[in-house]
């Protein structure tokens, strides 16, 4: 596909059939994941993935039965592969307290950066992904993980010290798709969006 093809038929991708991923084409999708740019080069990011029936180790953490009986987007739970960008507070930290970094202050602790980059970093990552999905003809999406960190976390044994951004469900889309309320509000228009010479 042409880059610009890929980037605006991009949707979110809420149901999922059961086809699995090809072993090659989710590789492919995290190679390109992994190369994305990085705050410092400090590459403070780690991407979990789960596959078939390990995905129920995440959803068995996050979305109890009585929940999922009346869960409004049931084909969420068939998609196939699970990414989960986890980020590296610390590494930030530490990568900027180095020499070439010190000047900055951020090597002191996470409370100094006004933006945090592993954050910033690990959602380049998670863009790429949902990208290369698109590219591969797959769909996916990107969904929060809110109180349920801590869960997930110990579900599937990520370090007490790490972050989660969110997480990524990827794979073939089902036909039908039911879209969320947030993605029927209209996109704002170019001209809107785009300030030329300052706000
Ligand atoms: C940071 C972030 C968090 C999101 N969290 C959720 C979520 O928890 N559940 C969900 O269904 N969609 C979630 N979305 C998808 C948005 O609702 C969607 O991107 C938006 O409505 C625009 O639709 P589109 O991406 O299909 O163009 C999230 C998107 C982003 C970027």
């Amino acid at each position: 596909m042409q880059f610009a093809d890929v980037v605006t038929s991009r949707r979110m991708v809420r149901a999922f059939d059961a086809r699995p991923v090809p072993a090659q084409v989710l590789d492919r999708v995290l190679d390109l994941a992994r190369r994305v740019p990085a705050a410092g080069n400090t590459q403070g990011l780690d991407l979990v993935v789960l596959e078939g029936a390990e995905t129920a180790r995440y959803w068995d953490a996050s979305l109890t039965h009585e929940r999922r009986a009346s869960f409004p987007w049931p084909g969420l739970l068939d998609a196939p592969v699970l990414i989960i960008p986890v980020s590296s507070p610390a590494a930030y930290v530490e990568r900027y307290g180095e020499d070439d970094k010190v000047r900055t202050g951020l090597g002191v602790s996470e409370s100094e950066w006004t933006v945090p980059y592993w954050y910033v970093d690990s959602a380049f990552s998670a863009m790429i992904a949902m990208l290369a999905a698109v590219d591969e003809g797959l769909g996916a999406l990107f969904f929060g993980q809110f109180e349920h960190e801590p869960a997930i976390k110990q579900a599937l044994g990520i370090p007490e010290d790490r972050r989660p951004v969110g997480t990524i469900a990827l794979g073939y889309a089902a036909e039908g798709q039911r879209p969320s309320a947030s993605s029927t509000r209209p996109r704002r228009s170019f001209d809107d969006v785009v300030h030329r010479g300052g706000w």
